[in-house]
């Protein structure tokens, strides 16, 4: 991807040149829960552990610090040069391969595809539509896809968060706040502040809006049905920080 990519310039600062603070924003240990319901999902799916998985969107490899310890072969694919440099960091082991989950095309074929928190960053249905031919394209027959995205139109509420970490000579604490200014259209906004704090620095502040899609459950279904998957349950996200029935993902099997 060169800098002049226009795919690329679109992504929010945090995928570009502030990916060397993303483990600050969320560390690959505050993954485990989630991570280990996926892997759940995807077992309980194929009637056994998957013995390969593709991770579209994978952002800082998080939660394949994780479900790499149950599977033999593990490829992660993101957008950013950037952000694979940080999955790469932690997970020097994986295959990291750099592609748009749009169009992305590997040849092979996957017991499991996971697409997580990356598919919030499509914003139109052909653009998720695009995502949903890719997950299909790479999985084998009998295989699973699980499409988690953060909420659905029916489910979606305002929210703040604040958290950080620390690392030896650095610090960085974050607001994120999602709201939705339009209602009436197919996407919601997730705005973050950064304080980061660097040993012998002035106290650093960045404001980073990040657009993100929302469509409603009925959109998921037929788009999913759509390029070919079924069945696809939907499934709440069982979670100790998450309000039961508020997260939902579609585990959509291919025949
Ligand atoms: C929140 S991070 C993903 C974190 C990941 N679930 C983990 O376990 O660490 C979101 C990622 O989506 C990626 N992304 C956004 N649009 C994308 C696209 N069209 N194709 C591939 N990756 C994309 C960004 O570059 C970013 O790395």
């Amino acid at each position: 991807m060169s800098p002049a990519d226009p795919t690329a310039d679109a992504l929010p600062r945090l995928y570009t040149d502030l990916a060397d603070w993303y483990h600050l924003l969320t560390s690959p240990e505050d993954a485990r829960e989630e991570a280990a319901f996926f892997l759940q999902q995807m077992t309980e799916a194929l009637r056994a552990t998957p013995r390969s998985v593709l991770d579209l969107g994978s952002g800082g490899g998080n939660l394949a610090w994780h479900y790499k310890r149950e599977i033999p072969s593990v490829t992660l694919t993101d957008l950013s040069s950037q952000m694979l440099a940080a999955s790469q960091r932690v997970n020097p082991e994986l295959e990291h391969i750099q592609g748009d989950m749009r169009a992305v095309r590997l040849d092979r074929l996957f017991d499991a595809v996971l697409v997580h928190d990356a598919v919030c960053y499509l914003t139109t249905e052909d653009d998720l539509r695009a995502a949903m031919a890719t997950a299909f394209v790479h999985c084998r027959p009998g295989g699973v896809a699980i499409f988690a995205p953060d909420s659905v139109r029916e489910n979606f509420s305002e929210s703040l968060e604040s958290d950080g970490h620390d690392e030896p000579g650095r610090k960085l604490r974050y607001m994120m706040w999602t709201w939705d200014p339009d209602p009436s259209d197919a996407t919601c906004v997730v705005d973050f502040s950064y304080l980061l704090h660097e040993e012998g620095r002035p106290m650093c502040t960045i404001y980073d809006r990040h657009v993100e899609g929302l469509f409603s459950r009925e959109t998921w279904l037929r788009l999913l049905e759509g390029v070919g998957f079924g069945p696809t349950t939907v499934v709440p996200l069982i979670h100790s920080d998450v309000e039961p029935g508020t997260v939902e993902l579609f585990v959509a099997l291919k025949a």
